[in-house]
C-alpha cells in the first residue's frame, strides 16, 4: 500500500489549517461502512486530519476532536457516526480483542498507527500517509486498496 508507484492521490499542506481542511473533504469521500487508516510520525497531523474529517460530518465546530491515544477508541456523534481509533499503545493482541464492533455499516472508522495492529484491520481500506515535509508543511499521499474505493478516490 505504500508502493509509489501504485495509483494514488497525493497533497501538500502548507498549515494546520489545509490539513484540516483535507479532513472536510475527506467527509464526503467516505461513507458509513469505510476504514480509513492514518500512518506517519507523532505530529505528523493525524489527529488534525480527524478534527477535520469530524467537522465535515457535522461535528459542532465549538468541538475538537481529541487525540485518543488514552483513550484507545473515540466515537463522534457525527451522520455517518465516526470512530476514531489510537493503535499507539495497542498491540496486536489488544486490538484483536476490541473485536470488530467498530467496523460496522453505520459508521466510518478511521485508525492513528494501523501498523500496530495489521492483522485486525479490514482489508478493504483507504490508507493516508502523512509525512513531515518542513516546519509546518505536510504531504499527505492516500491510497486505496480495492478498486470500487479507487474510483472513488479518484472522483473527489
Ligand atoms: N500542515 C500541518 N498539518 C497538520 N498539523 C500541523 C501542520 N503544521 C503544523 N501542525 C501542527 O503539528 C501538530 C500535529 O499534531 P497531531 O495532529 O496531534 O499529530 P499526530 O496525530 O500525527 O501525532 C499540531 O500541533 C499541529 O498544529
Ligand atoms: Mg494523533
Amino acid at each position: 500500500m505504500r508502493d509509489q508507484h501504485k495509483p494514488h492521490f497525493s497533497i501538500e499542506l502548507p498549515d494546520a489549517e489545509a490539513t484540516r481542511k483535507l479532513g472536510e473533504r475527506l467527509a464526503t469521500l467516505l461513507r458509513a461502512g469505510d476504514c480509513l487508516t492514518l500512518s506517519g510520525e507523532l505530529g505528523a497531523g493525524k489527529t488534525t486530519l480527524v478534527q477535520g474529517l469530524a467537522w465535515g460530518l457535522g461535528l459542532p465546530r465549538t468541538q475538537y476532536a481529541p487525540s485518543p491515544t488514552y483513550n484507545v477508541a473515540l466515537t463522534y456523534p457525527t451522520t455517518p457516526l465516526l470512530h476514531h481509533i489510537d493503535l499507539f499503545r495497542v498491540g496486536e493482541n489488544a486490538a484483536s480483542l476490541l473485536g470488530d464492533a467498530y467496523f460496522s455499516d453505520d459508521a466510518i472508522t478511521v485508525i492513528e498507527w494501523p501498523d500496530r495492529a495489521i492483522s485486525w484491520l479490514p482489508s478493504v481500506r483507504f490508507e493516508m500517509r502523512l509525512e513531515i515535509a518542513k516546519l509546518d508543511q505536510r504531504r499527505a499521499e492516500i491510497f486505496a486498496n480495492q478498486k470500487e474505493l479507487m474510483e472513488r478516490l479518484f472522483r473527489i
